[in-house]
């Protein structure tokens, strides 16, 4: 096997038999770079001939695109942290009934920029309800899938809002998330590093401050070390 990328760990052929799909997760910081990781990942996976669905949260379906809108243009800010945890949720239910959960069903591989640790980290930092409250929430949003691997790309806040705000370019403002605090950016930074130590099996800890090549390496070392397990698991089951 190619020690950088992994390569002849997920041959062609072999990559049809993905029985049971694999959900990848992106976390971090503003500026973090996890679009250009995905589409990088995207890319590498369908150049293999794999089934690759890029998705993100909130939005994904229709819906989810509406409610998008309402909560990054801030229009629900007024309405509270509560409501706000309550339309995350919403969206992230209908995305993973009508599109996560059959497309994994289909053996698909689905990139979601975005999922259930955001809430936990952005609402949860937010006090937006009571812990119980969120965690109710939580298992209404995610009808019982969690996804296999989280990506943490952790970047430091002073990094990731310069090269925020540089993507953003002139003129356009933050979005109702992004417009907070330093120490807020701070908070979700340690946040999200105590999710990943408390999930050391789902979560991969990226250092985000590196060439976005090795990063990409890296990343998809990662993803198909985990297809090859879960097609050496389903070889031996007899699948
Ligand atoms: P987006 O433009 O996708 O930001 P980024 O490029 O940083 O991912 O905006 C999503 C924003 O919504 C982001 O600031 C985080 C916030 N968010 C939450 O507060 N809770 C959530 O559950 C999700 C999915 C996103």
């Amino acid at each position: 096997m190619d020690a950088v990328t992994g390569k002849d760990a997920m041959g062609q052929g072999r990559a049809a038999n993905l029985a049971s799909g694999l959900f990848v997760t992106f976390e971090g910081g503003e500026g973090s770079g996890k679009s250009t990781q995905i589409k990088r990942l995207a890319q590498d996976l369908v150049q293999d001939g794999l089934n690759v669905i890029v998705t993100r949260e909130p939005g994904g379906t229709p819906a989810g695109e509406l409610v998008r809108e309402v909560l990054l243009g801030g229009a629900a800010e007024s309405l509270g942290a509560d409501m706000e945890a309550m339309l995350f949720a919403a969206a992230r239910r209908d995305h993973v009934v009508s599109v996560i959960r059959p497309a994994l069903q289909a053996g698909g591989i689905v990139l979601c920029d975005r999922f259930l640790d955001s809430t936990r980290v952005y609402q949860g930092l937010a006090n937006a309800l009571p812990q119980q409250d969120l965690k109710a929430l939580e298992t209404l949003a995610i009808d019982g899938l969690m996804p296999d691997i989280t990506i943490l790309l952790d970047i430091d806040p002073h990094l990731g809002l310069k090269r925020a705000a540089a993507r953003r370019g002139q003129g356009d403002g933050p979005d109702r998330f992004e417009k907070e605090t330093l120490q807020t950016h701070i908070d979700r930074r340690n946040a999200y590093l105590a999710l990943a130590v408390a999930e050391p099996d789902r979560f991969v800890l990226m250092p985000a401050n590196r060439p976005e090549d090795v990063i990409a390496e890296e990343i998809a070392l990662v993803v198909r070390t985990h297809m090859a397990a879960q097609i050496l698991r389903q070889e031996a089951d007899g699948g």
